[in-house]
């Protein structure tokens, strides 16, 4: 089954997605058109960019929420009620006390995270019960999405999507159909959705709001942008080796705002870390934006510098490999790496080729983050679009 889902973000089966994700950037450049010179909320659009394409690329389901305000919708207004549940259940699951107390409880005493959570969603007001109402409304509709497709047999045969391809995958072989029961379809399905949207709308806001701030790093981001092949979606090959100061940019952003704040580990066995003796069962946090703070991996950690992962420089060299995990590491790694990579990268060679960004006046410097199961920004990240023929 692992096999199945990790066959989706395979090189091949990624470079096929290229086209979708692509057609999912040109339709939120269109709307970004729309307020050019005027403030709007870069985070806002990255999140429903980031949506549309784990829409189409999990459920094969248009919702087009990027698109220009007045074009159809294809998913109809189910999907963008769904969705509009979707993006308010990512950004209520806080780290904090006017979050869910049971998320909390559970980073200092993990035993009883399960019996407070029983508890308090039976509390009329608690966040807890918010969530799981939220939730289960959610997996309401995700289930009627997979009742929906299972009946569809015959159309989802030659589709690509992650849903299609385990309903494929469950159809194969009794042993297959055993395991992923409807429910378990949709609730892998879901968390595709969940984990690969405000992670990579945060990463694309993040690494065009610090752009915005350091023109030395724009004009060389535009100078290899425009040595690209113009008006053209690049090839698979072409993102992984054209646009090697993109992908500085894009790790120092996931450095400067590290958006998975904490990975989490159980210990299968006693264990020795840094002369902490571990007994089995502990839980073990890392905070990869901690690691990506430290001084001395990152020299000037407050400086904004995609030099310093430039292949082979001195910094690069003398650092730690595991220094810089905003990916997590270990077979528990995120599955999704690759995807997000490709996505970023489409979206930022496409919106540089058309604009450059400047910060509102209205964005508080430096921005106020939130601190949830996934960073974001409190207040949005307001920016002006200037077009390129224009802002020369
Ligand atoms: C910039 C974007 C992203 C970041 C920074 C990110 C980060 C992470 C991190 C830190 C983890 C935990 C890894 C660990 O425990 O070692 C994770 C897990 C995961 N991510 Fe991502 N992610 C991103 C995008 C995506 C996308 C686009 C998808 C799906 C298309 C995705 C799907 C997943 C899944 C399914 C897991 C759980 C893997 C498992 O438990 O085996 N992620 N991600």
């Amino acid at each position: 089954m692992r096999n199945t889902i990790i066959s989706l973000y395979q090189p091949s089966h990624l470079a096929g997605l290229i086209p979708t994700m692509q057609g999912c950037v040109e339709r939120t450049a269109e709307t970004i058109q729309l307020t050019v010179e005027g403030d709007f909320d870069f985070s806002d659009l990255a999140l429903k960019l980031a949506t549309d394409v784990i829409g189409q690329a999990a459920f094969g389901v248009d919702f087009a929420l990027s698109a220009p305000p007045q074009s159809e919708r294809d998913g109809g207004g189910e999907a963008a009620e769904f969705v509009a549940e979707h993006v308010h259940s990512t950004t209520s699951l806080k780290m904090d006390l006017s979050g869910s107390l049971s998320i909390v409880l559970g980073l200092v005493a993990p035993a009883l995270q399960a019996p407070a959570r029983w508890l308090l969603r039976r509390i009329p007001g608690t966040a807890d019960r918010r969530i799981a109402r939220t939730n289960e409304r959610l997996r309401a509709r995700v289930e009627e999405i997979v009742a929906s497709r299972e009946r569809d047999g015959d159309r989802r045969r030659g589709q690509r999507d992650f849903l299609s391809a385990l309903l494929n995958a469950r159809d194969g072989s009794a042993k297959m159909r055993e395991l992923l029961t409807p429910e378990y379809v949709g609730a892998l399905t879901y968390e595709h959705l969940l984990a690969g949207s405000a992670t990579t709308a945060f990463t694309l806001s993040s690494a065009v709001y610090l752009v915005a701030g350091h023109p030395e790093v724009e004009a060389k981001l535009l100078a290899e942008v425009d040595r690209s092949v113009p008006s053209a979606a690049p090839a698979a090959d072409d993102l992984q080796h054209e646009f090697p100061y993109l992908d500085q940019i894009i790790k120092e952003a996931m450095r400067f705002y590290t958006v998975s704040p904490l990975i989490a580990r159980e210990t299968s066995q006693q264990v020795t870390v840094g002369g902490y003796a571990l007994p089995s069962g502990a839980w073990v946090w890392l905070a990869p934006g901690v690691m990506a703070m430290d001084a001395a991996q990152f020299p000037d950690p407050g400086e904004f510098r995609p030099e310093r992962f430039e292949a082979g420089c001195e910094e690069e060299r003398r650092r730690h490999q595991y220094a810089h995990v905003p990916f997590g590491l270990g077979p528990r790694a995120c599955v999704g790496q690759r995807f997000a990579l490709q996505e970023l990268k489409l979206a930022m060679v496409h919106l540089y080729r058309r604009y450059v960004f400047r910060r509102s006046p209205r964005m508080e410097s430096p921005p106020e983050l939130q601190f949830g199961i996934v960073l974001s920004f409190r207040h949005g990240v307001w920016l002006r679009a200037v077009e390129r023929r224009s802002a020369a």
